[in-house]
């Protein structure tokens, strides 16, 4: 009987969409995506969840400011995020947003189950909340919040509680005896730290004590210690041990509150209506009412669907992998534990967070303005690398491409768990020494030479080894070079066949991807150097019989090599990595995975005869112009004078067009005042456009030609709008520029000025500004 397959469910946080995604998101949605294919190429039963987070405050006062209905302005974003991981081939199985009818039967069968537990009470509450991060904080008021910097505001609400002060102990006993497993270290120490609570202030006493007496070093608290301490009740306060020897504090774990009353963006509290559900409960319950938790509720399905989705829950819950970024750990590591263990319902097995993206210095994210999108990596390393090489290529194939980049850059850059900066010379700078001088180049050198010098496939070489070991020198011999020490068959096999199952069982379960990859990377070397130092080009040339074994040795080695290499890599590179496979004549690589051909990993899986497919490039230099134009598609409209504290910009905004200030930002106003003299720096004119082009292979922007009358010259602006006008409706058009704007260069052109344009909605879709008047050419706006 086969055995079943057993389950793998991972999880990614699912998204706010008050802001666009950008790389950060894309980041943690990357990580899942190479675990996910990882798990399926193993045989597990795999099952892959993101989606977005949809309710709360926030999103409402988004919606508002953007001038539309909530579901809209969710509908949207969510729409922008689904579509971007389409582009990218991620490959969740299903995609949840909490604005879905069987979420909202989820949370509320949940909550019926708390309240039937006993986990929820109705009482009053005072605090400092942050908006912006949906939370209460435990600060005086006139705080700025801890976490954001943003003012915290003073509410009282009636609100339902949930008990968590009653799974403090129950939680750091799971999280200390690692039955809930959290990673890395730092992460799972501060949930920790947050769970004990402040003990030190209880042992200070004690302790000065016994540094006095010289029996202790200052600050070091021993678990003895403290039991001493507390033998000789010297300890103020009730502090406990927890079974594995630690103290904390008991009822440093308060209860929290579970629902609203000044908004009515979320799902209503049953039986409550005046209530909704508090944003992070309705968001954690995500986990398992994507996967069928509450069905018997959902009206919208027959009793078969429902039993289907009850057996979907009971065949995937708990899940093995909650995925997240480091900020929300407490959320996931506290919060979502005691919910579930009220509820009745077992743990997640992990919960590993990632660290920050970070870009010029700070953690990328909308409020500070400093993000890169996704798509401008696409657009430019599928439009400027793979298109220029593949003219013909697909806009899917190009994305594809553009991903795999992004993936290898993101898991070799940043050691997996810590914070790591971005920045577009990096990406290309790692693109060209990894994968085009490195893999790609390697994969293109070999295979061409066994396309050369095999025209009837691949032959298996006779052992003993016609090309023996250096590393093994008589006494007082030394190896003439690395290449020579490194350059025996043996050598190359073993460093290789090792390795699958150190990644299996050192690299891949504690996610190393960075030193995976290093490693990858090395033996991607050692096979360019052994076909550099036996030079196979020229065995090809000589009639000797020894060295056309030889020939043979080096070719199925150097493939073989790659064959095994291109298997580890392909949950990291999984377009790059399906044209290798079918340039080794090897097929289809996702089937490949399916069929259990990507694991157990051994040598000599290539056979005799085998032929290769037809030859292309893998990975298409970059030239380091190509920083440039991502900066470029980038960077915004200079803003206009933005008070600080303000949100900046939507990125999504091409350089050229100038849009009024998003107002979701800015309050019109009021924080943002500045004097007459300051708008008086601003030139803006009326102008005529004579000329509007596309740009070759810049999907969003447009060259334009203005008139300014005839005390001007005509000038070139480039504008973001191509996706929201066609050249021909702009001709004849009278609109608005900064005449005095310092030029710059985009694309090779330079952009002399830009035209003013409302943002609108949560594209920031541009609206050109116009006037119902004739008006003279050059007229100034006052
Ligand atoms: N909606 C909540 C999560 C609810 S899960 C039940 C949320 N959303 S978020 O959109 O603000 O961020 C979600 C995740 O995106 C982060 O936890 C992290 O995984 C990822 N990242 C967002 N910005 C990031 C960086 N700059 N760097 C790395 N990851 C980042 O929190």
């Amino acid at each position: 009987m086969p055995v079943p397959a057993k389950k793998f469910y991972l999880t990614t946080p699912i998204y706010y969409v008050n802001a666009r995604p950008h790389i950060g998101h894309a980041y943690t949605t990357i990580a899942a995506d190479v675990i996910a294919r990882r798990h399926r190429l193993l045989g597990d039963d795999t099952f892959f969840l993101t989606g977005t987070d949809e309710h709360g405050q926030k999103v409402q006062r988004s919606a508002a400011a953007a001038g539309i209905p909530p579901q809209q302005f969710t509908d949207e974003v969510s729409a922008s995020f689904r579509n971007l991981w389409k582009r990218m081939g991620i490959t969740n199985d299903d995609y949840i947003r909490t604005t879905e009818a069987r979420h909202h039967r989820g949370v509320q069968h949940l909550w019926r189950e708390l309240e039937a537990r006993g986990a929820i009470y109705l009482s009053s509450y005072t605090g400092q909340y942050c908006v912006s991060d949906e939370a209460f904080v435990d600060l005086p008021a006139g705080t700025p919040c801890p976490d954001c910097g943003r003012p915290l505001e003073t509410v009282t609400e009636e609100n339902y509680f949930f008990r968590l002060s009653d799974y403090q102990q129950p939680i750091i006993d799971l999280i200390e005896s690692g039955t809930l497993h959290i990673q890395p270290d730092t992460a799972k120490n501060e949930v920790l730290s947050f769970l004990r609570g402040p003990f030190t202030p209880f042992l200070d006493e004690f302790m000065a004590q016994r540094v006095k007496q010289g029996k202790e070093l200052p600050g070091v608290y021993s678990s003895e210690d403290i039991r001493a301490a507390l033998v000789a009740g010297r300890l103020t306060g009730d502090l406990r041990i927890s079974p594995k020897g630690f103290p904390y504090v008991p009822g440093a774990l308060k209860d929290l509150s579970i629902s609203r009353t000044t908004f009515d963006w979320g799902i209503p509290v049953p039986g409550n209506p005046k209530h909704v559900v508090y944003v992070w409960l309705d968001a954690l319950a995500n986990y398992v009412t994507a996967i069928g938790y509450g069905a018997e509720d959902r009206d919208d399905l027959t009793a078969e669907q429902k039993l289907d989705e009850q057996a979907k829950f009971a065949r995937y819950w708990p899940a093995d992998l909650h995925l997240v970024g480091k900020e929300i750990t407490r959320f996931h590591c506290v919060y979502w534990p005691a919910i579930l263990l009220a509820a009745g319902l077992p743990l997640p097995k992990s919960i590993v967070a990632n660290g920050w993206l970070l870009f010029e210095e700070s953690k990328m994210s909308k409020s500070r303005g400093n993000i890169v999108r996704t798509e401008t990596i696409l657009d430019a390393f599928g439009d400027e690398v793979y298109g220029k090489q593949f003219p013909d290529s697909t806009k899917a194939d190009r994305d594809l491409f553009a991903a795999d980049v992004l993936r290898y850059f993101l898991l070799r850059e940043i050691p997996f768990g810590q914070d790591g900066t971005f920045s577009f010379d990096a990406l290309i700078t790692r693109y060209n020494a990894d994968l085009a001088n490195g893999y790609g180049n390697l994969v293109s050198r070999t295979l061409k030479l066994v396309e050369q010098n095999l025209p009837n496939g691949l032959e298996i070489p006779q052992t003993p080894w016609l090309c023996p070991d250096r590393n093994v020198f008589r006494e007082g011999e030394e190896p003439k070079s690395k290449e020579e020490a490194r350059s025996g068959t043996h050598f190359i096999i073993s460093s290789i066949k090792e390795f699958p199952q150190f990644c299996d069982e050192i690299l891949w379960p504690d996610h190393k991807y960075q030193i995976a990859l290093g490693e990858m990377a090395l033996r991607v070397s050692f096979i360019d150097s052994y076909l550099s130092f036996h030079k196979p080009w020229l065995l090809a040339k000589s009639k000797d019989p020894i060295d056309r074994a030889k020939l043979v040795e080096v070719l199925y080695t150097a493939t073989e090599g790659i064959r095994i290499l291109t298997a580890l890599l392909y949950p990291i590179l999984p377009y790059a990595t399906a044209s290798v496979w079918r340039q080794l004549g090897l097929g289809d690589i996702e089937e490949a995975a399916r069929n259990g051909e990507l694991k157990d990993l051994k040598w000599g899986g290539l056979k005799p005869g085998t032929k290769l497919g037809p030859l292309a490039p893998i990975f298409p230099r970059a030239d380091k112009g190509l920083a440039q134009i991502m900066t470029d598609m980038e960077s915004p409209t200079p803003a206009p004078a933005e008070a600080p504290s303000t949100e900046p910009r939507t990125s999504n905004l091409e350089p050229g067009t100038s849009t009024a200030p998003q107002p979701s930002n800015l309050e019109p106003g009021t924080s943002n005042l500045i004097s007459i003299d300051d708008f008086a720096k601003v030139d803006l004119r009326v102008a005529q456009i004579v000329v509007a082009e596309r740009i070759p292979k810049a999907d969003k922007l447009l060259r334009l030609e203005v008139d300014l009358g005839p005390n001007f010259p005509r000038r070139q602006i480039l504008a973001g709008i191509a996706e929201h006008y066609t050249p021909e409706s702009l001709i004849g058009r009278k609109v608005v520029i900064v005449a005095n704007l310092a030029p710059r260069k985009m694309r090779g052109l330079e952009s002399q000025g830009m035209v003013v344009a409302a943002s609108i909605g949560p594209a920031g879709a541009p609206v050109l500004a116009g006037f119902l008047e004739d008006v003279e050419l050059g007229a100034r706006l006052k």
